[in-house]
């Protein structure tokens, strides 16, 4: 499905978040900046909106791991690498986040942006990631959530009828976005997946509520 839209992937962020996607990821990056990581693996990281404002956000040298199992997204990602100016440390790899093709305690710092909602299986890659992260490493897991009361019934509309419309405009592919919204509404709440992070061995999880709660970032970290 991403291989489908690859193309009008970073567009239709923009256009359907009205832009306050980057303002999600400078919060992430602010996070992860805050424990200065010595290396980052950036899971599912697609067209590498992630990867590269770690870059930025990060001291220059640091060395960043975007991985995804979807060719064409990191086609896209790598297409906007030579525009960035730091970006050198960057690197692309393919790699599954169900079985990751990294040694155990290979990082200081791992993230996941709208990437742990599309994981055929949740545990799974949240114990991959524990696994991948040196002891006293943190993890980052930005993610859709479900929103405060109030704001329900507003952001269930737009989610159902308007967004849909606008990306299959925008995209040519609404089944993609019948997906996004049928799996942002079945996705569990914020307390849902810091028990989760819990299980899978993840220590002082934390939870920030975005945007009404429309979105979460919740932090974590292994034990020392
Ligand atoms: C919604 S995009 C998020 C991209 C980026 N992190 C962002 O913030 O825009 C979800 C990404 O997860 C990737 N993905 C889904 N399942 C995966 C898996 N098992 N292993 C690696 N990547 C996966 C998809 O290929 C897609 O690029």
């Amino acid at each position: 499905m991403f291989a489908r839209i690859a193309g009008r992937y970073d567009v239709a962020n923009r256009l359907l978040s009205g832009g306050i996607d980057l303002w999600w990821r400078r919060r992430l990056i602010r996070s992860v900046a805050a424990e200065s990581p010595r290396d980052v693996l950036d899971l599912a990281t697609g067209s590498g909106d992630v990867a590269f404002a770690l870059a930025k956000g990060l001291p220059e040298g640091t060395p960043i791991t975007g991985m995804d199992f979807c060719r064409p997204m990191l086609d896209e990602a790598e297409k906007k690498q030579p525009d960035m100016p730091r970006s050198s440390h960057i690197t692309f790899r393919e790699g599954d986040g169900l079985n990751l093709p990294c040694g155990d305690a290979s990082f200081d710092a791992a993230t996941i942006s709208f990437g742990l909602r599309n994981m055929a299986d949740r545990h799974r890659c949240l114990t991959e990631l524990h696994r991948v992260l040196r002891p006293g490493g943190s993890v980052w897991v930005l993610e859709f959530s479900q929103p405060r009361q109030w704001l329900r019934p507003f952001y269930y509309f737009y989610l159902r009828h308007i967004l849909p419309l606008v990306a299959a405009v925008v995209t040519g592919d609404k089944s993609a976005y019948d997906y996004l919204c049928g799996s942002i509404e079945e996705f569990p709440t914020h307390n849902g997946i810091a028990e989760e992070m819990k299980t899978a061995g993840f220590a002082s999880v934390s939870v920030q509520r975005l945007t009404g709660g429309i979105v979460a970032l919740h932090g974590g970290h292994k034990a020392n």
